[in-house]
């Protein structure tokens, strides 16, 4: 009997599970025996196996986060952790891999398949910066989690007459941002892609209150630099001139955790089972992604060989539609 080994690596995102869940389940349809390898690239250096039954993955696909566990790490960017890797997948007699995780874990799966180990990849990372896939695990979550913390920011804003930037995660996308943004239906989107100036910032939130609106919200992406860099800073020490009292909410790690959507669960099912057939079918050094509708295997070099960019029309959009036009 064929073993299929699944990991999962780099920042966690919910969705996981319910993938994992599928990985199980359908290797076991296809006659797999399987081994849940925990806590990533380091869990497969340092020989964190285990094996799965059916059973184990049971009332899972509810939960943030991955049982698996997660890990970065640097060691295995190195020839010599690779290697360590190798072996201990020879040890465990494993011969097949899938894994979950985000755009730095899909390159350590491209190394793994460049010395001839079969894997396919799974895209999980709430940044939503893998290429080949509409959706990657987690974003909808996350956006959803943003999404629900900026309505009740805004309560408070709007009791206080004040301006709030707030800022989520995308390390250097601003995907999550700038959905968030529009979704939240916010004053102002500050994003990587578009370098903003602070003077602009400022005048926009000028003009809000100089117009009678109640509130200002900013939503800002962790990888957004506007030319002042401190942009807080630089509106907190402008405060009687703006009119509106300033204040900063980093929404971080909420982002991450939580039980997943519907569209999360059923995303990380399909993903899953496709990447498990995939390797059933004897093929590998590929990914699994939603492409519009469908769900597609794309080469794993081709998804690495740029990052999923942002779609600059819709910015343009939430930007026509954030001119407040006054009573
Ligand atoms: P994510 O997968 O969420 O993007 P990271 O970028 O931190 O998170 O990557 C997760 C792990 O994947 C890293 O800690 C490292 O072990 C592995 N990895 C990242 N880049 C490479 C690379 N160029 N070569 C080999 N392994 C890598
Ligand atoms: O890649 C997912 C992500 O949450 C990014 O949005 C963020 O920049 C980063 O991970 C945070 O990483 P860590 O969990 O190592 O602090």
């Amino acid at each position: 009997m064929k073993r299929l080994g699944v990991l999962t690596s780099g920042g966690d995102a919910p969705g996981t599970n319910a993938c994992i869940r599928a990985v199980v389940r359908t290797a076991i349809y296809h006659d797999f025996e399987v081994v849940g390898i925990h806590r990533g690239y380091r869990g497969l250096m340092e020989a964190e196996f285990e094996s799965l039954h059916g059973r184990f993955v049971g009332g899972i696909a509810h939960r943030g986060g991955t049982i698996l566990k997660t890990a970065r790490t640097e060691r295995f960017k190195t020839e010599e952790g690779q290697r360590q890797a190798l072996e201990n997948l020879k040890r465990h007699g494993v011969d097949v891999l899938v894994i979950i995780g985000g755009d730095g874990s899909l390159t350590g799966a491209l190394r793994l398949q460049e010395t001839g180990f079969p894997v396919v990849g799974v895209p999980a990372t709430i940044d939503n910066d893998v290429a080949f896939t509409d959706m990657s695990l987690g974003v909808d979550t996350a956006m959803n989690s943003a999404v629900g913390a900026i309505d009740r920011i805004k309560d408070t804003a709007t009791s206080h007459r004040r301006a709030f930037l707030v800022e989520t995660m995308g390390r250097d996308s601003g995907y999550l941002a700038l959905m968030v943004g529009m979704a939240s239906a916010a004053e102002a989107i500050i994003i990587p892609e578009v370098p903003a100036s602070c003077e602009t910032i400022l005048s926009m939130i000028k003009e809000a209150h100089g117009k009678g609106k109640a509130h200002f919200i900013a939503v800002i992406a962790e990888g957004a630099n506007p030319d002042c860099h401190t942009i807080d800073q630089y509106l907190k020490e402008r405060e009687d001139e703006l009119g509106f009292g300033v204040r900063v909410s980093i929404l971080g790690y909420i982002q991450r955790g939580g039980s997943p959507t519907a569209f999360d669960r059923l995303l990380g099912t399909r993903l899953g089972v496709k990447a498990v057939e995939e390797l059933a079918h004897g093929r590998h050094g590929t990914m699994a992604g939603l492409l519009g509708s469908r769900v597609v295997a794309t080469d794993l070099e081709k998804v690495l060989a740029r990052p999923r960019e942002v779609d600059l029309s819709l910015y343009e959009l939430a930007q026509r539609l954030e001119i407040y036009p006054g009573p």
